[in-house]
């Protein structure tokens, strides 16, 4: 096992996150929730997890007006998780406050704040030509990275691509966490910007998310343990 490959619980509810859990022998690794999860199970499911070990990372990426997020996040403080996120999007302010409500809400207790860069289900054209963002992907990203880090995040969700040059302009202590992971052999699915986990190590990534690659393989266990042994042969300095 290793402490920095999250695996995607992208479950429609816990009998079934638990099933799996419990017959892909993965009890104890690092998991993240989902919306999909937390908005089935709720609280509860936090509990469940911790009761078994697992490190948790939070994934509910809010977005919202700041003070509704900063009390949404004085809320989710006393979980006690891992990590938690909000977009980028949301702008410096919301980010601000959204660390605010985190710190306020539970001094004892460090809940990493992540924010959402650009999803990686998205491409250029669709920043340009959708949300009217102009530039390209690459720079949009470290730039929301870059301010997101002023206002207290702790690291950001982005493409594999980008958390090479995030580093350089955020700092080696500023977190990465890159989803768009794919084994060799696996299923590209919605991800436009993907790459291997040795790959994703190597160009600065300090944690994965890993969700149908190991959730949807025959053999669930075995592609975890692929993607650790990926991830450790390709370890650089
Ligand atoms: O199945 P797959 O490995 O593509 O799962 C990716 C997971 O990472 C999903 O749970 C998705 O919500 C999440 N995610 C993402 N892109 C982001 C942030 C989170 O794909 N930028």
């Amino acid at each position: 096992m290793t402490e920095s490959i999250y695996l995607a619980l992208d479950f429609p509810s816990w009998q079934e996150a638990g099933r799996f859990l419990e017959e892909s022998d993965l009890y104890g690794v690092p998991v993240k929730v989902g919306m999909e999860l937390y908005y089935r199970e709720g609280l509860g499911i936090i509990e469940k997890l911790k009761q078994n070990n697992h490190k948790i990372f939070l994934d509910l990426k809010l977005h919202d007006i700041p003070t509704t997020v900063m009390r949404a996040m004085k809320v989710l403080s006393s979980l006690e998780v891992d990590m938690v996120n909000v977009h980028a999007l949301g702008g410096s302010e919301m980010i601000q406050r959204a660390k605010e409500g985190l710190v306020n809400g539970n001094p004892n207790f460090d809940t990493k704040l992540i924010a959402v860069t650009v999803l990686t289900s998205m491409d250029q054209k669709v920043l340009n030509g959708e949300l009217g963002i102009p530039g390209n992907l690459l720079d949009t990203t470290v730039s929301f990275s870059s301010f997101a880090k002023e206002v207290g995040a702790d690291g950001v969700v982005c493409s594999v691509h980008e958390a090479k040059q995030i580093k350089t302009a955020c700092g080696e202590n500023f977190i990465t966490i890159t989803p768009g992971i794919r084994l060799v052999d696996s299923n590209v699915n919605d991800q436009k910007r993907v790459a291997t986990p040795g790959f994703a190590r190597n160009n600065g990534a300090d944690y994965l998310v890993i969700g149908r690659s190991i959730t949807q393989a025959e053999n669930p266990r075995r592609a975890y343990e692929q993607a650790v042994a990926e991830w450790e042969e390709s370890k650089c300095n």
